[in-house]
């Protein structure tokens, strides 16, 4: 999919000539034809370019009234036999808590692909004053005008601009795309006499997405349905999750307030059509599935707080064991379902990759992280935010050593995560090879003034066959054959 806008105030409708070529200047065209740009689309357009090569950079241009766009590069998905695949995961873009240097670090990475799990923009009215970044327009947003001018905003960071020049992008969404906590039938920061409709403002935030993003849909007929497969030649299945707007049933604790309990069983997060569509996806054989999901799927156990300091924790449910009833751990039947699909299928062909935490992680994913005897069912893979406020940010005691206290609380309840960092902003990459997936984490030195400086700071993987994680040896070197 090649994507661009048209911004020198057209006339409505305006032709738009488009190229490709393999070459930057694109001088040997071997793919051209002709769009309209129309305010209908904001005037983005995009095109799904059809009879090119597989495993192949091609660079594109478009043109009206005689301007020519910046040139964009681009990597077809591999077919057949496929030796290894890049792919560079990221979510949660908060403009006015930090500039997007993983973006641009991210830019210069050697990926085939770039995964993006949601929060590509955020809904709210922050005015970003410590750094000079607010929101625009500087509110809430809650129409189709407002929420094409918050895309408009976000993509004149030259950081983004840069990864979207240099990498294929496959984006799903997640809450902040249309309002923070939201689910099929609502959100938490949505009050209708302020937003109006929920459905009408959920439209028209999947709209403005759907023509500021290169979104492949499975079927233009349902631009609301946006989970998909992307086939990676024969070596993987990149099946992306919508686990937020398809389907999901209100969580059980969904104000700012905690709540006595979770543990109410018969809650669907994928919705009954999604549910189905997964099934059949895992059916197909592939030898890895990476799924692409904005929640986190394994358990996360945090032990209760002392009565003070459980204001810090909102969103987790005091008594006992908390949990974050937002992830799959508020719908544990949905859970248990898809472990057993994925058990059916032989073990060690599962990562999961997952955004929405602003946090990095590595998992073993399993029910029961006390159960000593339960084989684990797949791996997850947890970026960190971009910039989004992080999770020791938002939960940690603000006293000395209570981001490292709670850190050692949560690795003490949970033996599965084997990597956690709650305060890194970043990305993954993840290559996949035949025989294991590695997944290194980047984290920028920075998100308070723009720099390009990020390092490596955990390397895990996972040997096929198996669904155990290990170190890995080194991080990934760079590959010489790109
Ligand atoms: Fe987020």
């Amino acid at each position: 999919m090649i994507w661009s806008r048209v911004t020198t105030r057209p006339p409505d409708p305006v032709a738009v000539h488009w190229r490709v070529g393999r070459a930057p200047d694109l001088t040997d065209v071997v793919a051209e034809g002709e769009v309209v740009a129309a305010a209908e689309h904001d005037f983005t357009v995009k095109v799904d370019v059809r009879g090119l090569e597989p495993s192949t950079t091609y660079h594109y241009g478009f043109e009206t009234g005689g301007l020519p766009s910046p040139v964009g590069r681009t990597r077809t998905a591999p077919a057949g036999p496929t030796a290894g695949i890049r792919l560079g995961i990221v979510s949660c873009a908060s403009w006015p808590d930090g500039f997007f240097n993983a973006y641009g670090h991210l830019a210069e990475r050697d990926v085939d692909l770039v995964v993006h799990l949601g929060d590509y923009v955020y809904e709210d009215g922050k005015a970003g004053r410590k750094i000079g970044r607010a929101h625009h327009p500087p509110k809430r947003v809650s129409s189709l005008d407002d929420y094409r001018a918050r895309h408009a905003q976000y993509r004149t960071d030259p950081d983004l601009q840069r990864l979207h020049r240099q990498h294929p992008m496959v984006a799903v969404w997640d809450d902040h795309d249309v309002a923070n906590d939201a689910w099929r039938d609502g959100a938490v920061d949505h009050d209708p006499d302020e937003d109006g409709e929920w459905h009408q403002r959920r439209a028209a935030a999947m709209r403005a997405y759907l023509e500021w993003l290169p979104v492949r849909l499975p079927d233009p007929a349902h631009p609301e349905r946006i989970y998909r497969t992307v086939h990676l030649g024969d070596l993987a299945e990149l099946i992306v999750l919508d686990t937020r707007l398809a389907g999901r049933d209100r969580p059980a604790q969904s104000g700012k307030r905690p709540v006595a309990t979770v543990l109410v069983r018969d809650r669907s997060l994928l919705g009954d059509e999604q549910r189905a569509w997964l099934r059949d996806q895992l059916r197909t054989p592939a030898q890895w599935r990476l799924l692409g999901n904005q929640v986190m799927m394994a358990p996360l156990r945090v032990i209760d707080l002392p009565r003070p300091l459980e204001r810090f924790v909102p969103g987790l449910v005091a008594g006992g064991v908390g949990v974050n009833s937002a992830q799959w751990d508020g719908y544990p039947e949905e859970r248990e379902a898809l472990f057993e699909h994925l058990r059916e299928q032989g073990p060690g062909n599962a990562v999961v990759l997952t955004g929405d935490l602003h946090s990095s992680w590595a998992a073993e994913l399993t029910l029961d992280p006390r159960d000593p005897a339960e084989v684990p069912v797949g791996v997850e893979f947890v970026t960190p935010s971009v910039t989004s406020r992080s999770f020791a940010d938002g939960l940690a005691p603000p006293v000395p050593g209570g981001r490292a206290l709670l850190r050692r609380l949560i690795a003490h309840q949970n033996p599965h995560q084997r990597f956690i960092d709650l305060e890194g902003h970043g990305y993954v990459v993840v290559d996949v090879s035949p025989d294991r997936v590695q997944a290194d984490w980047w984290h920028v030195e920075t998100i308070a003034r723009r720099t390009g400086r990020a390092k490596v700071v955990a390397s895990w993987m996972v040997r096929a066959g198996e669904t155990l994680l290990s170190p890995a040896p080194a991080p990934l070197p760079a590959r010489p054959d790109r």
